[in-house]
């Protein structure tokens, strides 16, 4: 097939764009209204077997492994089983243990990413059970596995990934779901999911309405040498994701930290030229997060925050404010922003937006 950016300047701004559809592709069937869970038929697993399970193990390479941090801690929010994102590409080198009460699951986007191909086939020699969530129907990825989801975001072409990312977190918080109902997630928890999840198509395009602002505001910030990206705990892997597409597009170089660990080294950074984006929502950390914010301001680093609600100006001297959600879904929502912004920051840049140099779409390589 051949495709185009149906009068988009370039795919990716299309497919960021293309999210509320994508991420409606991504639910439709799946909620189960009656008994506040997900019907996921695709993980050929019974009740039993999904509530035998001690621990959960995601796989994943670059912006895949980052959408697997945002779902371990969403299963362990939700269904209170321990899970772990890793590197695919680490874990297939470090002759990791395969355990039979481990619930490994592999994310792609093309369902060809080789290092995330490799792992899948070392746990499966030695006996360990693999879900895929994949974009691409019938790749080698999703061949191999013994079950899983797809996305259904549609063709991904730009190399940067968004709406397949987008649409993994969704996916994660459906099998989140789904694993809570059947371990001690209560009905009244489960509805509130299966609300915040129907929601979330609105709220993106409530969030791409902003699109001239946030355009201005990369336009502004893109031309530092380098950015900081912060979080903490819900929004570290929301920073995590937002410097890795700043860097891919931009070629600006983007570093994410947790929040919380400003203090322990990359605080000596922090000056006038180097700003940071800051994701605050508001939960139990939002004033932790403030105060790594006026640490920063007290050293004349400039901020830019992306949260729920505007701070003390004297905080941050640029807001991008998204939709509440419910705390678990929020960073689905809090990561559309920084998309926005990579984009703009390349296009202001005028670099090559849809093929940024040195990199391929899938890694079919070593
Ligand atoms: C995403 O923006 C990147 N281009 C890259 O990190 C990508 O997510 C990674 O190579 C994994 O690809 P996959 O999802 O197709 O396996």
């Amino acid at each position: 097939a051949s495709y185009d950016t149906a009068g988009h300047a370039h795919f990716l701004v299309k497919e960021i764009h293309e999210q509320p559809t994508s991420v409606e592709r991504t639910l439709s069937g799946r909620i189960d209204q009656r008994f506040s869970t997900a019907h996921l038929g695709g993980l050929n697993m019974d009740a039993r077997e999904a509530r035998a399970f001690r621990r959960v193990k995601i796989l994943g390479c670059g912006s895949a492994y980052y959408s697997g941090e945002l779902g371990a801690q969403l299963i362990e929010e939700l269904a209170r089983i321990p899970a772990h994102a890793e590197p695919a590409s680490e874990f297939r080198y470090r002759n990791p243990v395969i355990e039979a009460d481990t619930l490994y699951i592999a994310v792609s986007q093309s369902g060809e990413t080789y290092d995330t191909l490799a792992a899948v086939q070392e746990i499966k020699r030695k006996g360990g059970k693999v879900l895929g969530v994949v974009n691409t129907v019938g790749s080698a990825i999703a061949r191999e596995c013994d079950g899983g989801m797809y996305l259904h975001a549609g063709p991904e072409i730009s190399v940067a990934s968004t709406k397949a990312f987008t649409s993994t977190a969704i996916a994660f918080a459906l099998i989140a779901l789904h694993l809570g109902r059947v371990h001690d997630l209560s009905p009244a928890d489960g509805r509130r999911i299966c609300a915040g999840l129907k929601a979330i198509p609105d709220q993106i395009r409530q969030i791409l309405e902003q699109e001239k602002v946030i355009a201005d505001l990369a336009a502004k910030y893109s031309g530092h040498e380098g950015m900081m990206f912060i979080g903490r705990v819900r929004g570290y892997p929301v920073a995590r994701e937002g410097a890795q597409k700043l860097k891919e597009v931009s070629y600006v170089h983007a570093e994410a930290y947790p929040a919380s660990e400003l203090k322990h080294g990359p605080l000596a950074l922090i000056g006038p030229d180097l700003p940071t984006v800051a994701i605050v929502p508001d939960d139990e950390l939002r004033d932790k997060n403030l105060t790594a914010m006026g640490e920063i301001r007290a050293r004349s680093g400039p901020v830019l925050m992306v949260g729920h609600t505007a701070p003390d100006p004297k905080l941050a001297e640029d807001c991008i404010l998204v939709p509440k959600n419910e705390p678990e879904l929020d960073p689905i929502l809090l990561g559309i922003p920084l998309q926005l912004f990579a984009y703009y920051a390349a296009v202001a840049l005028e670099r090559d937006v849809d093929k940024p140099r040195n990199l391929a779409k899938s890694v079919t390589v070593e």
